[in-house]
């Protein structure tokens, strides 16, 4: 079936005229290729051949959803309600002087707090320091507390604010829900419109067998399930994605039962009090789904047990993509929440264009200063007003409502959640540049001219209806592009919203204004397209507190701590002690 999916638009365009013409000459070339010779050639030639899968449904062109209720509050580690237990809660305060000026992005476009904390502060509530005598707080017994029963409990506190298909996500585990695409309960391929909006996200930390969990790894996972999903009323359920990777355990396979699948989180070494929000994936189980990509190594396709998740899960509509070596030094929950409302809030018109561009305060001045300079770099129109065409993609986005994007006066999309949120700026795969995946594609008659985007690092939000799609491809059709291309490409060959929200990122070397200006190559100004700087290469970022390679976050982090070093100038020395701006740090790799 997959050779004829290889079709062009203007076949498929035909294809309502011309069906009964059309699927007789199929009919003769199946007889010739597969009926009559037996053997089917490898590659079909130049010849057109109509698509005849069936077109999916698209989605409307308004897609604004009501606000939800105001949020309950919820019980915390120690029992009591979030928000009136001074020893659970975060206190934040403001500089008496000036804020520090983001390198990139913008505290203000992003709705961000400006408030400082000491680590105490920060993560005093998840037990820092909670072996010191003065630390005064009730101690916990962290073995104790369940924090898939904490999440559920909010949840269903918060119940009549959610629409009525919203559902805890208490009821199969601890047994595995995921198994083998052979003995699967759940029908292989869905669609996005088979599925009720549930309002609830689940936020997905990456981790795997064998992960060392360091005392700053538990801070870290107890404040982001207080700070998004307690304290959100429900809105955000964390879950802890293990990858078993080639574990051998119950004759391989952990999907086969109740106890094999309880073997398998305590072989992978998860804490006991986040046994209950684990969900383990291996190996085979992508091989078992996905046997026409061929490929299932995280580098290359990090998504795929998300797409099994989305498969799996239908208690959520959006899924949140982090890792372990983040760290948010504000309140976490506050500021996924902002970055959710400035996707949401971001028009479609110019969205790609405005997230190819670093914007740079000391580049061009505020946010409406970029975005009018990303408009009169594009003329008033856009590269990705609609879907962006390629053979093999059936597209569910809606139809612009406008049909010429100068025409149309950047309200469509706003207060419509973004399908992909990309948390770094986005590339263009097909012109010059040293990017190491740009070669790897697969399945896309295009080859390398097909139209790609990459955003890296890998943490982002995906929907539902995104992440499907990308399961239906990768399943039918072996459609393969790498991990980091995989999200924006996918979402703008869909017509799907795509947001980069500018959030506040530092470098250590602020005021090297020659580095800078490497990275800036100009802005939207000086480049030819409207679609990124014309040149693709840019200095090493070692310097900024969220890149790649950055080794500067690992030394903000230990200083701030307190587990050594020199403290960065980003850091405020105030009162004797470190405060730290409401930013996010990637990577924070361990001290070993
Ligand atoms: C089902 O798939 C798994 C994993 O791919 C494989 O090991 C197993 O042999 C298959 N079972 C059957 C009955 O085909
Ligand atoms: C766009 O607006 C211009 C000027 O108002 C008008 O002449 C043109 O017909 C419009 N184009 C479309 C496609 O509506």
């Amino acid at each position: 079936m997959n050779r004829f999916a290889l079709a062009g638009g203007k076949a498929r365009r035909s294809l309502t005229r011309q069906v009964l013409f059309v699927g007789t000459a199929v009919c003769i070339v199946w007889f010739l290729a597969v009926g009559y010779r037996g053997d089917v050639p490898e590659q079909w030639p130049e010849l057109e051949v109509p698509d005849l899968r069936t077109p999916p449904q698209r989605m409307s062109a308004d897609n604004v959803l009501p606000e939800l209720a105001e949020r309950k509050a919820c019980y915390g580690p120690r029992g009591r309600l979030l928000g009136q237990s001074p020893d659970d809660d975060l206190v934040a305060r403001e500089l008496d002087g000036p804020y520090p000026q983001p390198w990139a992005g913008s505290f203000e476009e992003m709705g961000l707090d400006l408030t400082v904390m000491t680590v105490d502060q920060r993560y005093g509530p998840y037990g820092f320091n909670e072996d010191k005598p003065d630390y005064g707080r009730q101690r916990v017994d962290w073995d104790k507390v369940d924090w898939g029963q904490l999440q559920n409990d909010c949840f269903q506190l918060n119940r009549d604010r959610f629409p009525e298909f919203a559902r805890a996500l208490d009821d199969t585990r601890p047994e595995a829900r995921f198994g083998f695409r052979n003995a699967s309960r759940f029908p292989e391929i869905r669609h996005w419109h088979e599925f009720e909006s549930t309002r609830r996200t689940a936020i997905v930390l990456r981790t795997w067998r064998g992960y060392k969990y360091m005392p700053e790894d538990f801070h870290y996972i107890r404040s982001l399930i207080a700070e998004t999903s307690l304290k959100s009323g429900g809105e955000y359920q964390v879950i802890l994605l293990v990858d078993m990777k080639d574990y051998e355990g119950y004759k391989n396979n952990i999907f086969a039962s109740k106890e094999a699948y309880q073997q398998g989180v305590r072989d992978a070494g998860v804490p006991p009090e986040f046994e209950s929000i684990a969900i383990l994936w291996d190996n085979r189980l992508l091989q078992s789904w996905y046997p026409k990509v061929d490929e299932y190594r995280t580098m290359w396709q990090v998504f795929q047990p998300m797409q099994l998740l989305a498969l799996h899960y239908p208690e959520f509509d959006h899924f949140w993509q982090f890792e372990m070596d983040m760290r948010f030094l504000g309140d976490a929950g506050k500021f996924i929440d902002r970055i959710t409302t400035a996707a949401r809030n971001e028009p479609r018109k110019q969205a790609l264009e405005r997230s190819s561009f670093w914007h740079m305060i000391e580049e061009t001045g505020d946010y409406g200063e970029f975005f009018r300079a990303v408009d009169k770099a594009n003329d008033g129109g856009s590269h990705a007003w609609g879907p962006i065409p390629v053979p093999e993609i059936m597209p569910i986005g809606p139809v612009p409502p406008i049909e010429d994007p100068r025409n149309e006066t950047f309200q469509w999309g706003v207060g419509e959640e973004a399908d992909a949120i990309m948390m770094s700026y986005c590339m263009n795969a097909n012109i010059p540049n040293g990017w190491p995946f740009k070669t790897w594609v697969q399945g896309l008659r295009m080859g390398l001219d097909t139209p790609r985007f990459y955003c890296p690092p890998a943490i982002s939000r995906s929907s539902r209806p995104l992440l499907l799609a990308i399961h239906q491809a990768q399943l039918e059709q072996g459609i393969r592009i790498p991990s980091e291309a995989t999200l924006p490409s996918f979402a703008l060959w869909h017509g799907l919203k795509l947001s980069f929200p500018q959030h506040p990122v530092f470098h250590r070397d602020r005021e090297n204004h020659a580095m800078r200006a490497k990275w800036w190559r100009g802005g939207p100004r000086a480049s030819s397209t409207g679609l990124g700087p014309d040149s693709s290469s840019h200095p090493r970022g070692r310097g900024l507190t969220f890149w790649w390679e950055s080794d500067w976050t690992r030394q903000l982090f230990s200083a701030w701590t307190g587990q050594g070093g020199d403290a960065p100038w980003l850091l405020h020395n105030f009162e004797g002690k470190l405060w730290a701006p409401n930013i996010i740090l990637h990577p924070v790799k361990h001290l070993t």
